[in-house]
């Protein structure tokens, strides 16, 4: 640092301290000190310090009582402040000499009273602050002498009463006290007073001249008071108000005399009241304001001309009230306005013209009501609006929510939260966003859980768009011919769960568009034959739980579009044998629950389509073997509990497409036999692992398809019996090891499959016993090429012509040697000795790397016994682990019995279980599985 600057610093600091003496607890500049005093009595000593033309003293004192005379050599001052909240007293005389003072602060005291004369010295005070403290009441003449007075701050005492007097002041502020009324006349001398804060009182009544002298005043501050009503007239002569505060207290009425003209009144707060209505012209005379908040009332009505006048207002907030319904030009008057709020009321509806001229309206909150819709045309004068709020209102997404939904579609960015703005009705729609709903001309109607016994003629006269009817567990028995009269667009009729015992001979008559008609659930004992007949579109007919025996030839005939038809739970003992015979797009047919003794295939021989038949719990003992023979398209077949004792020879021969067959609960010794199958084609399914005897009974198997499954692990006898197996395909599963045995005994085994899967080895003999092997495909596996692979390369030098693409069955490990066709291995690459061979995992099945680290190399055909059964135990293990996956051929509970066997058909069986007989009849020949989810 340069000396001279060094010595400029030091001069300074003499220079300061000979010119002001600053007690070592304060701090002074030239007119100013600010002091802390630390003992409880008046610091003689430290004030004695102060220079005497000190203006401005600020004092943050512990002491408890202001004596007198205390400042009475500091007489230039100007400014007083004391903060200290142990103060709790002030002598007479205390403010003796302070001639010149003009501000007196003190605040956060513990001062309960004043003594009265305390002030009188201080005749120049413009600025009294008292506040903060605990003062109870002002005693009368307290203030008389400060006849300067301008601004008399008195907020957070504990003051029942006002002071009086003081004709030039101009602020006074009494908020947060305990102030209950305001006496008549107590302003009338202020008319200088420009604020009034008044508010955080217990104030209940205002005399009607409380403030009828107060022409200068600029801000009335009422809110937070108790006041239920204002007097007529009480705002009359302010006419320099411009903001009025009325917030937070109990009003329920404003007379529409309450606002005299006041030309400057900008801002008006009533919001939190108990407001009920708005009158005509109740803002007539406060033509220039602009903001009005009337939110948190509990305003249901508001007469059409209540903000005539407003035509300057830009914020108007309305929301949180009851409002139900708003009169058509409510709002027409307000052609500023900006901002207008309406949300969380009860608005059902908005007039057409409600928001029409209001071109600067930028924000318009209508979220929380209970709208459905907005009238057409509603939003289209809103050129200028940013914020559109419409969430969570019960929008009704039927064709005449159109418009909303495309004004939404072309406002997309002004539509807050649009996600939100979602259809309550119809239920279909529930939840969906208003812009997205299809909106859906449908009309429905609903009468549920009523007394209603009667339909009559022409009851839905009126109601001809009417697409859906719906007449649910009511007491009806009798409906007239012509009920239905006018529905011509009606698509669903549902009468379900009523009485009805009849219906007359053309009900239905006229309802040309009817797709779904569900009389389910009555006591219909019979239907007249010619109650469908003009039901052309009909395409789904539900019968089902009523008291039906029989139904007559005919009875259907016109209903050629139906596709479902339900006749299950009733009564019926035969059918005719045409009953069925113009259904040819019949897909579903139930005729379960009922007391049919026999089928005939004549009944059935119409119903080229379909897909399910549903035959269960009936009484049906005997099958003709032809009689499903004209259903090429049939998938599910119902047949359990009835009493069938055998299944006719031939029964599913002509069902290529069944993959569902249902027979428990009947009396069959024996079921249809699979013996003679030849080709069995699972692939593509999601078989995790087969388990012993999953083939048993499939002796004449000659092709067997595997591929593209799941399966790890394959048991060394799985395939045992197969002994015709020609072609087993096994490629695209997880096989990580097979058995020596796997394949044994398929002396007829030509081509086998591997490739893709994940075998790091395969065992030295597994194809050295199958003469006949043609075909292997081993690439795409994860091959470890270390000594335990010697057994699979020498099979592969030896038969070149049988290894499919020999040169892509190559090394994935170790890493030196991946890439590398085994073929092309030598010995003295691969390390050979008992110690580098790796460990033995049994979990994972190789077995050939517990033979080579015995130090075997080749041709071992036939396993130590141990070494087969910890084979078999670990397998086992495997199994059980994964046994929800496994085929299990006799499990209990409803098994899936013959799925393996038979694949296409599933037979689902709870008891009467019988074992397949091994008598050669059905000559299928090719079963195929199209893909299921679960494993066999
Ligand atoms: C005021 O000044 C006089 C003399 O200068 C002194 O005697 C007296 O103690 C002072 N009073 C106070 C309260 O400091
Ligand atoms: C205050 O008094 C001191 C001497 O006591 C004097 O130097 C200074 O100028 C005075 N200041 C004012 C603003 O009168
Ligand atoms: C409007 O103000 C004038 C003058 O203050 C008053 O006479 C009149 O009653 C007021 N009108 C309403 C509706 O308050
Ligand atoms: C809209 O507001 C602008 C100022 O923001 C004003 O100039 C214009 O006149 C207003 N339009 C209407 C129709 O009041
Ligand atoms: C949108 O909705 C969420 C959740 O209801 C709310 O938190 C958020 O404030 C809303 N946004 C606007 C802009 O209203
Ligand atoms: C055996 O295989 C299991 C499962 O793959 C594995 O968790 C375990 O670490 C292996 N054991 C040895 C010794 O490699």
């Amino acid at each position: 640092m340069a000396t001279s600057q060094c010595l400029f610093i030091a001069v300074s600091f003499l220079l300061f301290v000979v010119s002001f003496s600053c007690p070592e607890d304060c701090e002074c500049s030239l007119t100013r000190a600010s002091c802390v005093m630390k003992s409880g009595k008046t610091d003689t000593k430290l004030l004695a310090a102060l220079p005497a033309n000190l203006s401005v003293l600020s004092v943050i004192t512990l002491m408890t009582n202001i004596e007198a005379n205390s400042f009475a050599n500091l007489t230039l001052l100007r400014q007083l402040i004391f903060i200290g909240d142990h103060i709790s007293s002030v002598s007479f005389g205390a403010f003796n000499h302070l001639d010149n003072l003009s501000a007196l602060m003190l605040d956060k005291t513990l001062l309960e009273v004043l003594p009265a004369g305390v002030f009188d010295k201080l005749v120049h005070l413009r600025q009294l602050y008292f506040t903060n403290n605990k003062l109870r009441k002002i005693d009368k003449g307290l203030l008389d002498n400060l006849i300067e007075l301008e601004e008399l701050y008195l907020y957070g005492n504990m003051l029942q009463t006002l002071p009086v007097g003081l004709a030039n002041l101009q602020i006074l502020r009494m908020y947060q006290n305990r102030l209950t009324g305001i006496p008549s006349g107590c302003f009338d001398q202020l008319t200088k007073l420009t604020e009034l804060s008044l508010h955080v009182n217990y104030i209940t009544h205002l005399p009607s001249d409380s403030f009828i002298q107060l022409q200068s005043l600029v801000m009335l501050m009422l809110s937070n008071n108790k006041l239920i009503a204002l007097p007529p007239r009480i705002f009359h002569h302010l006419p320099n108000l411009s903001k009025l505060s009325l917030f937070e207290n109990q009003l329920s009425l404003l007379p529409v005399s309450t606002f005299g003209k006041m030309d400057k009144l900008k801002e008006l707060w009533l919001y939190d009241n108990h407001l009920t209505s708005l009158a005509d012209d109740l803002f007539i005379n406060v033509t220039h304001l602009t903001v009005l908040t009337l939110s948190y009332n509990k305003i249901s009505s508001i007469s059409r001309n209540a903000f005539r006048g407003l035509d300057k207002l830009h914020k108007l907030s309305l929301q949180q009230n009851h409002l139900s319904i708003l009169s058509e030009n409510l709002f027409s008057y307000l052609g500023q306005l900006r901002y207008l709020s309406l949300s969380f009321n009860q608005i059902q509806s908005l007039p057409r013209d409600i928001v029409k001229g209001l071109h600067n309206l930028t924000v318009l909150k209508l979220e929380m009501n209970l709208l459905q819709n907005v009238p057409e045309g509603l939003l289209d004068s809103l050129a200028h609006v940013q914020q559109v709020h419409l969430h969570n209102n019960p929008w009704k997404c039927d064709c005449a929510i159109s418009y909303l939904k495309q004004w939404m579609s072309s406002h997309s960015k002004v539509i807050i939260n649009s996600t939100q703005v979602t259809c309550s009705y119809p239920t279909s729609l529930l939840g969906r966003s208003v812009s997205t709903a299809v909106t859906n001309p449908s009309q429905e109607w609903k009468v549920i859980h009523t007394q209603m016994e009667v339909v009559r003629a022409n009851a839905f006269l009126n109601l001809s768009s009417l697409v859906t009817l719906i007449i649910h567990q009511t007491q009806i028995s009798h409906i007239d011919l012509g009920a239905f009269n006018n529905l011509d667009h009606l698509t669903r009729l549902s009468l379900e769960g009523n009485r009805l015992e009849r219906l007359p001979a053309g009900l239905f008559d006229g309802l040309h568009s009817l797709q779904i008609l569900v009389l389910q659930s009555n006591r219909l004992t019979s239907v007249e034959p010619d109650l469908f007949n003009q039901l052309v579109s009909l395409k789904d007919l539900q019968l089902h739980h009523n008291r039906l025996t029989t139904i007559a030839d005919g009875t259907f005939d016109h209903l050629t579009q139906l596709v479902k038809l339900n006749l299950g739970k009733n009564k019926i003992t035969n059918l005719p044998l045409k009953v069925f015979d113009k259904l040819g797009q019949l897909q579903q047919l139930w005729l379960y629950e009922n007391q049919l003794g026999a089928i005939a295939a004549r009944s059935l021989a119409n119903l080229n389509s379909l897909v399910e038949l549903g035959l269960n719990s009936n009484s049906i003992q005997h099958l003709a073997a032809n009689v499903f023979s004209a259903l090429p398209h049939l998938k599910t077949l119902t047949l359990s509990g009835n009493l069938l004792s055998t299944l006719p020879q031939g029964l599913l021969l002509d069902l290529p497409k069944l993959s569902q067959l249902t027979l428990y609960e009947n009396h069959l010794s024996r079921l249809i036999n699979l013996s003679s199958l030849r080709v069995l084609i699972l692939s593509h399914n999601q078989i995790s692992s087969i388990q012993k005897g999953a083939f048993s009974g499939l002796d004449e198997l000659t092709d067997l398809f595997l591929h593209t499954n799941n399966i790890s692990k394959l048991g060394w006898d799985v395939f045992s019996n197969l002994g015709q197996l020609r072609n087993i395909s096994l490629h695209n599963n997880r096989l990580q090891s097979l058995s020596p045995r796997v394949f044994n005994n398929l002396q007829n085994l030509r081509k086998i499959q591997l490739h893709n899967n994940s075998l790091q080895q395969v065992p030295s003999a597994l194809f050295h016993l199958l003469p006949g092997l043609t075909e292997v495909s081993l690439h795409l596996n994860v091959w470890l090429c270390d000594c335990g692979i010697l057994g699979l390369q020498d099979w592969l030098k030896n038969h070149p012509d049988k290894a499919l693409a020999p040169n892509r069955v190559t090394c994935h490990n170790p890493p030196a040697l991946q890439g590398r066709p085994i073929l092309t291995l030598v010995d003295e690459s691969l390390a050979c000795d008992a110690q580098s061979a790796p460990p033995v995992n049994y979990t994972t099945g190789l077995i050939p790397l517990q033979l080579n680290t015995e130090g075997e190399r080749r041709d071992h055909y036939i396993l130590t016994a141990a070494r087969s059964e910890r084979t078999n135990a670990v397998n086992g293990e495997g199994t059980q682990n994964i046994a929800h996956q496994t085929l299990d051929p006799f499990n209990t509970g409803i098994l899936i019995i013959l799925l393996l066997l038979v694949c296409v058909i599933v037979i689902v069986t709870s008891r009467n279980w019988v074992k397949p007989h091994t008598e050669r009849r059905d000559p299928i020949m090719l079963l195929r599985l199209s893909p299921i989810n679960d494993a066999l």
